[in-house]
């Protein structure tokens, strides 16, 4: 089993082992500061009581803030008791919380007449609102239409020193979800810069279960901060989830960067944890099983470190040593067919038959004719010079997502290469047409990023030399049949090993404008990091289906093309105007805000700052596991393919 049928094993599998959950409580959205409101339809009121216990034990989050920061504090003000909330927090009862640390309450959750509430008696103090009590005292815990509704006169004179009764917001799981194994709904409290997909990963619960316990779907994730999030969970939260520590760098060193927004500053480091855990938990089975695999390739490649050849030894001497070979290219093919691969030796009258005397009803493009070898498709290719070191290179490296070269054919001083064949052409074709039933979809357009990156990966990682492929663009990227991406055109391709120096340089720049990395503009320097920028700019042109010269038309660079959507207030705001237009509310707006992170880090100026292809094949399996097992299923026809 090749590696990407690996992940989408481990997906289906995801898929059909994860919980079917129905929707059940209403999400709040912005109601809480209508309290003049007695719109009874959304849950400001509480959720219901539809669950298949009238009672039960659950948990909620709180923030720590002065004056409620310390176990005895938080105990009082939210009616639990002191040696049961120092336990779950696996603190001694004296502790003072470091502000905003996440503090994890037990409480039990009964219904009262048609709503779920855990009673709390609070004393009012100076300058009280019932607003102020709910959404800043509590936090949104409660709301203020609730206390309201529940005081009667007490709740409008609101005198000091008196009581009041402010529900606090739970659930108890419906049939449905304890039929899913779910045995409790964890009110978690929403701050600023929390997705639904962040706050199931902390808990290890599928993001489709989340939406659902919230009534929500794949077109609506949009929550807001000082509002319950029901979590339905299978095990009793514990402090270490909420409080998880920041990871160390290797082996997971791709997601600090790629997750955390650029310029949050000093209060970043509490949103590096969120996904910190979103890293750990949501890795773990991808992560664990092919990354462990993955980076020891890759660690071990690196510690031979990256070569420099200077420019002339590299271009002027090598290239007279391969043409020598031409003249004697039965030689060379007899030395082909003696290497490991299957390397099918044509004769030029079998070529002939296949595509009809290359006649021009088999022409796909330039020089590229379609054939019908042994009753397949198969791209044939003539090349005049020298292929020698294609050749080689393509003969020894064997990858699902690189295009596979099944045969060769010498013929009057020229050559002719015999690939498999793509039957759905390039993805420059996909992403840059008008016509509307041409569209990949968000899970076909992501597949195709994963693959992408697993054969960079493979080329970086496995071939042997390892290899840069330094012309990646999206015409050399063909898409096959079932719509799985396959890198071509490995012209340019060199190998990144050298003598054991530092780094490989050329004064010799060719690659496909808007895709060649800074470093390799300015100075020549030539490694994988290359392939990387390139992955990125690809990355972006197919989430934006727009062509890279066009980006460039209407920004000066790439990085501000990407600067709105990183604004970590309006970032999923902005989202919508850069993404595909044919992608419109048919895609999760998170996990694309996560693409476009990534893609900013592989934009990066300095090489050094770009993510390597195993951690971007990391990042985006995390990605593709969530978009799938998370149910974003999104009903899209299926696509006409069409056979060139
Ligand atoms: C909302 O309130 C109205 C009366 O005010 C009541 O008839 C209706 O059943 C309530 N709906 C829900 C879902 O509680
Ligand atoms: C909570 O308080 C409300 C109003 O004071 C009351 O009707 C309800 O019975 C109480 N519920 C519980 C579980 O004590
Ligand atoms: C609600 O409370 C949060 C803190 O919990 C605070 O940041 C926010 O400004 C409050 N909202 C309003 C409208 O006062």
């Amino acid at each position: 089993m090749g590696f990407p049928q690996f992940v989408s094993a481990i997906s289906i599998f995801l898929i059909y082992t994860s919980p079917l959950i129905l929707g059940q409580q209403p999400y709040i959205r912005k109601a809480t500061t209508l309290c003049d409101s007695r719109d009874n339809s959304t849950s400001v009121l509480g959720y219901t009581c539809n669950g298949v216990s009238r009672s039960c034990q659950t948990y909620l989050t709180f923030r720590a803030a002065p004056p409620y920061d310390s176990v005895s504090a938080i105990s009082t003000l939210l009616g639990v008791d002191q040696s049961q909330l120092s336990q779950l927090n696996s603190l001694p009862e004296s502790t003072i919380f470091e502000s905003d640390r996440t503090v994890l309450v037990p409480v039990t959750c009964s219904c009262s007449g048609l709503r779920y509430q855990a009673n709390v008696s609070y004393i009012i103090r100076k300058d009280d609102t019932v607003f102020f009590i709910a959404n800043n005292t509590f936090q949104g815990l409660s709301t203020c239409q609730a206390i309201l509704d529940q005081n009667g006169d007490r709740a409008t004179t609101l005198s000091i020193g008196s009581r009041l009764n402010v529900p606090l917001r739970c659930a108890c799981p419906t049939k449905g979800q304890t039929d899913g194994g779910v045995k409790y709904l964890l009110s978690y409290l929403v701050t600023s810069n929390q997705y639904v997909f962040s706050i199931s990963q902390i808990f290890g619960v599928e993001t489709g279960s989340t939406l659902a316990a919230n009534g929500l779907s794949v077109q609506d994730t949009t929550i807001y901060p000082s509002t319950t999030l029901l979590v339905p969970v299978q095990d009793p939260p514990s402090s270490s989830q909420v409080t998880a520590p920041q990871p160390p760098p290797p082996p997971y060193s791709g997601a600090t960067p790629a997750s955390v927004p650029p310029g949050s500053g000093g209060g970043g480091s509490s949103k590096a944890w969120v996904y910190a855990v979103v890293g750990v938990l949501g890795g773990i089975a991808l992560a664990t099983v092919i990354g462990v695999f993955v980076f020891i390739c890759c660690r071990r490649r690196r510690n031979k470190g990256q070569p420099v050849v200077s420019s002339e030894s590299f271009e002027s001497v090598e290239k007279p040593l391969k043409r020598e070979k031409d003249p004697d290219s039965e030689e060379f093919l007899e030395s082909l067919s003696g290497i490991g691969q299957s390397l099918k030796v044509y004769s030029f009258e079998e070529l002939k038959a296949a595509t009809e005397d290359f006649s021009s009803s088999c022409l796909i493009e330039g020089s590229v004719y379609r054939g019908t070898v042994n009753g397949d498709f198969a791209a044939i290719k003539k090349v005049n010079g020298d292929v020698s070191k294609e050749i080689n290179l393509l003969n020894k490296i064997n990858h699902f997502n690189l295009i596979l070269l099944s045969g060769i054919c010498f013929n009057v001083g020229n050559w002719y290469r015999v690939y498999e064949y793509a039957h759905n052409g390039s993805l420059s074709d996909w992403i840059h047409n008008n016509d509307e039933r041409r569209v990949l979809s968000w899970n076909q357009r992501l597949q195709i990023a994963l693959d992408i990156a697993a054969g960079l990966n493979y080329l970086h990682c496995y071939a042997s030399p390892s290899h840069v492929h330094k012309n990646l663009n999206s015409s050399n990227v063909l898409i096959s049949r079932d719509f799985r991406a396959k890198i071509a055109n490995f012209g340019l391709a060199r190998s990144a090993e050298g003598d054991g120096e530092q780094f490989l340089l050329t004064r010799h720049i060719v690659g496909t404008k808007g895709y060649m990395a800074p470093e390799y503009l300015e100075n020549g320097l030539i490694s994988p990091k290359l392939d990387v920028y390139a992955l990125g700019v690809l990355m972006l042109e197919i989430l934006t289906g727009s062509e890279v010269s066009k980006l460039y038309d209407r920004y000066l660079q790439l990085s501000d093309v990407l600067d709105p959507v990183l604004d970590q207030e309006n970032g999923l705001e902005n989202l919508k105007q850069l993404m595909d237009p044919s992608l419109q509310g048919k895609y999760p707006p998170e996990l694309a805000l996560l693409i476009f992170r990534l893609i900013d880090n592989c934009l990066k100026k300095d090489p050094s700052d770009r993510p390597s292809t195993d951690e971007i094949l990391r990042s985006l399996s995390r990605i593709s596991n969530s978009s799938m097992s998370g149910e974003w299923a999104i009903s899209i026809s299926e696509h006409h393919t069409r056979p060139r």
